[in-house]
């Protein structure tokens, strides 16, 4: 049995919050652009139209950025932790951000001035793998805690980046609670996490704009399609940051004229749904249990919820079911399609636009957006194989976890 795809319109009041939209300031976009732009692993990544695909939907085309190009680490995750870690350099050295760069990083002078930093973080792999990757080009430690139930790929590619990594017995957003009071206590210690709370709302603030590199480039490829403006865009969440970053991102280009925004989530761990229905921040405890592990967070992040209050449209909350069927119609393309192997939380926005474009179940949540023959739609496929056992076992042999209980 598959379960419904649940949506709601955002009907809660607007607040004038655009103090968050200047973390998108044209001038913080050159900044942050700049910085990645200097590192020798950046490659714009690329976006994938899919016009075969597109046709069968009914939609007037389909684009798709494929994040398992970015930087060698299969995710773009790891633009954030690497802002974030620039950003936190540079202010130890009295410096801007823009004379920060990735010579910056690999200068022993950095490590002399800096001293020693161990850089601590709870990832369900993509995150911490990016921050275990800049603190180690920075010659520096990292501590990597990790949610009960993560994948041994997975840990294995953050203890590649020289990371002490350990799975947990906790969720995730408990798990960062834990290791919160441990980096506190050391007094070489950085928390370099990608949500906030009363009192830590830096280093988040430069994680989400780190991420807004997928959006400019992706801004940037659609204009090279001579596509002006996506109509509609479909971005998932976790604990929203990078969401928050595409939304905080489009809002600075078109303002008022935004296109059609959904937050799409993992049923197990809709946090944002449930606060769109409630009107107001709520958490999911327990579990968490989804195939889709990157969206296995229960607690909003504020400084994304902000944004996405006042500027997303729609708000979607979809069971494992849904990812799968994005796994394979990516990785299975029509005839003529580029093949694009998306991980489990990569897929779910894909799997979403099908499943509103040919299930009659959908039709309500279809017309709601004005899905059709004229839309544009632009999704991210935010990771690839991260779990490569995970994604065939999925592709080839149909798993699909909140179907088979
Ligand atoms: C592949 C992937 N996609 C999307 C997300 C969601 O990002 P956020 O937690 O910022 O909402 C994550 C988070 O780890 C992820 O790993």
């Amino acid at each position: 049995m598959r379960e419904p795809i649940q949506w709601i319109r955002n009907d809660m009041p607007r607040e004038v919050a655009a103090g968050m939209l200047a973390l998108f300031s044209d001038e913080e976009k050159a900044k942050i652009r700049a910085f990645h732009e200097s590192f020798p692993q950046y490659e714009a990544t690329p976006l994938v139209h899919l016009p075969a695909l597109s046709e069968k939907l009914g939609i007037g085309g389909l684009y798709v950025k494929d994040e398992s190009y970015r930087f060698g680490l299969n995710s773009f995750k790891v633009l954030g932790g690497t802002y974030a870690v620039g950003k936190y350099v540079a202010s130890r050295l009295g410096k801007d951000i823009s004379q920060i760069s990735y010579e910056t990083f690999l200068a022993p002078e950095t490590k002399e001035a800096v001293g020693e930093i161990t850089f601590y973080t709870v990832t369900d792999g993509n995150h911490g793998r990016g921050v275990a990757w800049a603190a180690n080009k920075l010659g520096q430690k990292s501590v990597v805690r990790m949610p009960r139930g993560s994948a041994q790929a997975r840990v294995e590619n953050i203890r590649a980046e020289g990371a002490d990594v350990e799975v947990t017995e906790l969720n995730y957003d408990d798990a960062i609670r834990a290791l919160a009071r441990q980096a506190e206590s050391d007094p070489n210690g950085v928390l370099v996490q990608d949500t906030d709370w009363k009192g830590y709302e830096q280093i988040p603030s430069w994680i989400l704009q780190g991420y807004s590199t997928v959006a400019a480039e992706a801004h940037e490829q659609l204009e090279a399609y001579g596509i002006w403006k996506p109509t509609h865009i479909f971005v998932q969440a976790g604990v929203g940051a990078f969401a928050g970053s595409v939304q905080g991102y489009f809002a600075s280009i078109y303002g008022e004229d935004c296109p059609v925004t959904t937050v799409v989530e993992a049923t197990a761990a809709n946090c944002h749904y449930r606060s769109a229905l409630a009107g107001h921040r709520v958490a999911v405890g327990g579990d968490l249990a989804t195939i889709m592990a990157g969206l296995a967070c229960g607690e909003a992040c504020g400084i994304s919820w902000d944004i996405l209050k006042n500027n997303a449209r729609f708000f979607a909350s979809c069971s494992d079911w849904v990812t799968a069927l994005g796994m394979r119609m990516l990785g299975a393309p029509l005839k003529g399609d580029t093949r694009i192997i998306s991980g489990e939380s990569g897929a779910v926005t894909a799997g979403l636009v099908s499943a509103v474009m040919t299930d009659e179940a959908n039709r309500d949540f279809r017309e709601a957006l004005g899905l059709g023959p004229e839309s544009i739609v632009l999704v991210v496929s935010t990771e690839g194989d991260t779990d490569p056992d995970r994604y065939r076992d999925i592709t080839w042999n149909g798993f699909c976890a909140s179907t088979e209980k």
